[in-house]
Formats: C-alpha cells, structure tokens, sequence
C-alpha cells in the first residue's frame, strides 16, 4: 500500500475503502472485514452512513493492530455548531468502539461550520482524532471558509475523477498543502467514461482493467481515492494499481477529459438545507 503524507505530518493511505450506502448490522461488516483481507488499510465512513458500528466492529475482528488501520469518519450537518459537535465526536467515537479516529471530517460546508470546527480542533488537541479535513468544499466554499480556520484542514473530500478533475480547487488546495480526496473517482461506474476507447488501449496495454487505468491516473495525480465495489474482485483489483505508470503522454490524455462539472453542485442554492431535511441522523 503506497502512503501520501498530510500536512500535519501525518501518513494516510492512498487507497480507501468507502461504505457508503452499505447497510449496518452485517453488510457493512462483512465488506470491510473482506476489504482488509485484501490489504485495504483505509475505511472512510461518515455518522450519517448509519454504518460506524459495523466498521468498528470489523477493524477489531480484523487481527490487524489498530495502527495500521486508518479509520475516517465525518460529522453530519445537524451537528454543527460547537456545543453539538463536541458530542458528536464522543458519539462517532462510541459507535466505532476506537479510542480514536485517525480523521474526521465535516462533512458538507453549511451552517455554522467555523463553531464545528473548533470542537474538532480541540478533539484533535485531546488526542481524539489524529488528523481534521472538510468536505464537499468547492472552490468557492473553500475561499470563504478556510481562510477564517485557524488550523489548515489536512484534506477535501470532494468529486473528482478525469470528466471532473476539480482544478480550480486544486490549485486553491496545493497552496496550502491540503490533500484532495476523490469520491467517486469512478464517476460511480459512468460508463461512457469506463469505456472510453483511450482508457480501454491503456487498459488492454497493461493487463489491467479500465477502472484500475483511471484509479492509477488518479493517484499519479497524487489524489487519495475512495473507490467504491460490491464485486469482490474489483474490490481487490482496486487497490491492485502500484505495479504499473501511466506516460506523461497517458497523463495528458486523461486530463483532456475534464468537462470541468460533476453530479454535485456544492454551490447551488438550498442545498445545505435539502441534505438537513432529508438526512436526519437523531432527533
Ligand atoms: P461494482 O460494485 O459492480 O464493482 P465510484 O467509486 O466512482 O462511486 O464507482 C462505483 C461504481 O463503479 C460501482 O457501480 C461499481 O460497480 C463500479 N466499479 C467499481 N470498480 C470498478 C472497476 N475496477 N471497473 C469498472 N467498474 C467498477
């Protein structure tokens, strides 16, 4: 597994494993117990997947030493504001069952996410969680918030993949040192991009896969990439993508299939406000 260094000096592991819409009691279980069979050593998973106990639960089982394992969870929006996400981080912690987490993030940029930040600033200083980043920021979100921050968040969990490829934040995010992490890097299984001619040459090129050729474009790109699977062979295949390098001449080819958008539109109007009603983790 290939490492990426954080600019609080902490290592985080290129490749993670997200559960994301995966259930809890049981699925959730299984696939991460699975996944770090197969040498994943990063699972991404947020309070408002429903899932933390299940992860938790899994990485304890696994017989791997808890160092090794880089457990990353995130704050829902109903608990922002100081106060709430002091506890919130108490809950997380419960749920997973761990003595810490090696990241935490807020997970959407709405309401008072300068009060949330300061809770995970100090959750940080008790030794809660090792490392604090953000989430859905997009250039402009980024621009307002951070310069308020008086910590550096260490990563943006945003979009990202080669029809999305974020450079206007990237550029915003290489001046401070803050590490890109990749949802949807596959652009969630988009088949026109999963069958695009270029990336299938590349593929047959090097014995691999179209998923694993774009995964690799990625991470020579230097993003940290949250793939998602229910197949049991893409889900180890996934993080099969360090015995190989795309050209410089590959490279560019790739990064000529940015449109510039996504699915998700951080800066549309109301959206804050939609993700509340629609996802309420407690009363
Ligand atoms: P499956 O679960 O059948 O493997 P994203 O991570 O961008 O959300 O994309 C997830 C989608 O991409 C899922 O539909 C998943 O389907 C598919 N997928 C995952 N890995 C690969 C791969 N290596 N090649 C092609 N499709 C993949």
């Amino acid at each position: 597994m290939q490492y990426v260094q954080l600019n609080d000096g902490n290592k985080i592991p290129t490749v993670g494993f997200g559960v994301f819409q995966i259930e809890n009691d049981g699925p959730t279980y299984d696939a991460v117990k699975y996944a770090l069979k197969v040498g994943y050593r990063h699972i991404d998973t947020a309070a408002a997947y429903f899932n933390e106990s299940d992860v938790g639960r899994a990485v304890k089982n696994s017989g791997i030493e808890r160092e090794e394992i880089f457990v990353t969870s995130k704050l829902w929006l109903q608990d922002h504001g100081y106060e709430a996400a002091k506890k919130a981080v108490d809950v997380s912690l419960q749920k997973l069952g761990l003595d810490y987490m090696d990241l935490y993030l807020i997970h959407q940029p709405y309401g008072d996410v300068l009060g949330a930040w300061q809770a995970l600033e100090e959750a940080k200083h008790a030794g809660k969680i090792k490392s604090i980043g953000v989430s859905n920021m997009s250039p402009k979100i980024y621009s307002e918030l951070v310069p308020q921050f008086s910590t550096l968040p260490a990563v943006n969990q945003v979009e990202c993949n080669p029809t999305f490829q974020q450079k206007e934040l990237r550029y915003l995010m290489d001046k401070d040192g803050v590490k890109l992490e990749a949802w949807y890097p596959l652009g969630h299984g988009d088949k026109k991009l999963l069958e695009n001619p270029a990336i299938s040459a590349m593929a047959k090129k090097y014995g691999k896969n179209a998923g694993q050729i774009i995964l690799r474009f990625e991470v020579q790109e230097g993003f940290i990439i949250l793939p998602k699977s229910t197949n049991p062979e893409r889900i180890a295949g996934n993080i099969n993508i360090f015995d190989f390098e795309l050209t410089s001449d590959e490279i560019n080819t790739i990064r000529a299939m940015d449109t510039g958008k996504g699915s998700h539109n951080p800066d549309a109007p109301g959206v804050g406000d939609n993700l509340l009603r629609n996802y309420k983790i407690h009363d």
